[in-house]
């Protein structure tokens, strides 16, 4: 009965055990994850825009080599993980519904510009960066598709990180142009990077039930802080700096302090004003418009192909 259910869901979840499709779980469990896995999908989804802006424009065959395939991994962990929320009761066609309609969020990151090509090198550096921080705990999720899935997003992830890392030291080691090029890049995306990891833990309202469930592994604040001890020794290496006055090595603590997000940024950019919401959601509308018709074709050859009286 439903009191043994629980107790068997709640000895899996303290045994750091995985939670399967097939076992019993809380709605609200579902619930959650199938809100972060959505939202998730969605931003590998999205997140291909902004870089993939540039392949027509990449400066050489091998860089428009490397961007393609990596885009296409962004493309690659959207369906990974709308299969791991399939598995949870709700189909692909229902989880982008709802997000064209605007009804469901993906990372605020992805609502900024790439006004040059070190942009290139900085999203694969920083906000790879951040993710690949975020995602490595998520291997051990308590639910079982999530994590598998995120074992291979987080391989893919480091081979981002560091061909944008590449991109940069080689423009690092160009002209002052160049560069100049770099630095401008790292000073728009660092803020936007801290905000990646959600608002700080005393403003986060699923943080406590997400943790006491296993879905997440740490804070976010506790991930915000690991990316920057991360982050300032290979700014060092690479040769630029971060655009924050209070950032400083703290030998008290262990860690460096850093100064504080503009939250009322992250706010807006979450309620969709930020710089490029409206064009973001308004092309994958489109794409997803224009791409009726292989659904559609798709759907009609499967159904050609399934022997008579089959279900
Ligand atoms: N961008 C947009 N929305 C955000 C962001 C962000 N950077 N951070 C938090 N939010 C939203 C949350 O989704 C939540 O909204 P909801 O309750 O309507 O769903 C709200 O702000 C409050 O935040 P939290 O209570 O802290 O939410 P949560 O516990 O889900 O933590 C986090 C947010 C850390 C992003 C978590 O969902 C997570 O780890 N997700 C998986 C990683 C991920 O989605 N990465 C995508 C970007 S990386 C990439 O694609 C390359």
């Amino acid at each position: 009965d439903l009191v043994d259910l629980e107790a068997q869901f709640e000895a899996t979840i303290a045994r750091s055990d995985r939670i399967e499709p097939r076992d019993w779980m809380p709605d609200a469990y579902r619930k959650t994850l199938v809100r972060q896995v959505a939202q998730h999908a969605h931003s590998e989804i999205i997140g291909m825009q902004p870089e993939g802006a540039w392949i027509t424009r990449a400066p050489s065959l091998r860089r428009k080599a490397i961007l393609l395939a990596k885009v296409q991994d962004e493309a690659g962990h959207g369906l990974y993980l709308y299969s791991a929320a399939e598995t949870l009761g709700v189909s692909r066609q229902e989880l982008t519904e709802l997000l064209v309609e605007g009804r469901q969020k993906y990372s605020s990151i992805f609502n900024y510009p790439t006004l040059s090509y070190a942009d290139v090198g900085t999203i694969g550096w920083l906000v790879d960066g951040a993710a690949i921080c975020n995602q490595v705990p998520l291997c051990r999720t308590s639910y079982g598709p999530y994590g598998r899935a995120m074992i291979r997003i987080c391989k893919e992830e480091s081979f981002h990180q560091r061909q944008g890392y590449e991109l940069l030291s080689t423009m690092m080691r160009g002209t002052d142009e160049q560069r100049a090029m770099v630095q401008e890049s790292v000073d728009r995306f660092w803020w936007p990077a801290l905000m990646m990891f959600g608002p700080p833990d005393a403003d986060s309202p699923n943080t406590a039930q997400s943790m006491a469930w296993g879905v997440k592994r740490n804070t976010n604040d506790d991930l915000r802080q690991r990316f920057v001890d991360m982050s300032v020794p290979q700014a060092e290496a690479l040769g630029v700096t971060f655009p924050d006055p209070a950032l400083r090595w703290n030998a008290e603590r262990g860690h460096h302090d850093f100064g504080e997000p503009d939250w009322d940024e992250f706010v807006q950019v979450v309620r969709g004003n930020g710089p490029c919401n409206t064009q973001r959601l308004a092309h994958r509308r489109r794409a997803h418009e224009d791409g009726a018709w292989v659904r559609e074709a798709a759907t009609a050859f499967a159904d050609r192909r399934r022997p008579a009286g089959a279900e």
